[in-house]
């Protein structure tokens, strides 16, 4: 249901988020994968990371459902941008980095724990996963948006639950977007345990 409100609001989404520095959160992200991989941008919306990945000289994928996301995106990932749901989404690559930034906060909670491990399972060894959720007690909707929230203990449980993972940091950071400072964000690095 969410992918609807990305398709109907594409132009203001992207105007608004196309622009913003991500760096601080990136780089900490990137000291874990290392100088060269394959990274996997889950929930792309704009392409804005996806595309300073590949600036950085990465081999870059990224995925997103929301068809007016992915034409933005493929200007400049080409056939790397690929419109798919994250449950849909198929491939063969084993990943050295997995960045969904605010993206999985649209997964339903019941759905969390398969797509959860759906991803570990793409990682490379010593591949790491970025997540980032909205930190609040409940998850709630909003523009035809469900937003699955998590504080920083609700988001240890539910890793630990996912299983086979290990939590290298948690972040914890208040949102960049002008006006939207009181909005705090949970973050965590995970990374698969030895298998
Ligand atoms: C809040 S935006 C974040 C976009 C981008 N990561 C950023 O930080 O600007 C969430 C993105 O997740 C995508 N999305 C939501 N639910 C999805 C799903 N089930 N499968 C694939 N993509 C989904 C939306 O289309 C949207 O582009």
């Amino acid at each position: 249901m969410s992918i609807n409100y990305y398709n109907n609001n594409a132009e203001n989404f992207i105007n608004d988020t196309f622009y913003l520095s991500m760096s601080e959160l990136m780089n900490e992200f990137l000291t874990y994968v290392g100088n060269t991989g394959t990274i996997l941008d889950l929930g792309c919306g704009s392409g804005r990371d996806a595309l300073e990945f590949q600036k950085r000289g990465y081999k870059v994928f990224a995925v997103d459902g929301s068809k007016e996301m992915i034409a933005h995106t493929s200007k400049f990932l080409s056939d790397k941008a690929i419109c798919s749901t994250f449950s849909d989404y198929e491939t063969n690559i084993k990943f050295h980095g997995i960045w969904a930034l605010a993206s999985l906060l649209h997964v339903p909670e019941a759905d969390m724990i398969t797509i959860l491990r759906k991803y570990r399972d793409l990682l490379a060894e010593d591949g790491v996963f970025f997540m980032s959720f909205k930190n609040r007690k409940n998850n709630y909707e909003k523009d035809g948006r469900c937003f699955t929230c998590y504080t920083k203990e609700k988001l240890l449980s539910v890793l630990s639950e996912v299983g086979s993972l290990d939590v290298i940091k948690f972040i914890d950071t208040v949102d960049i977007r002008e006006g939207r400072e009181d909005e705090k964000w949970i973050s965590a690095i995970v990374k698969a345990s030895d298998r």
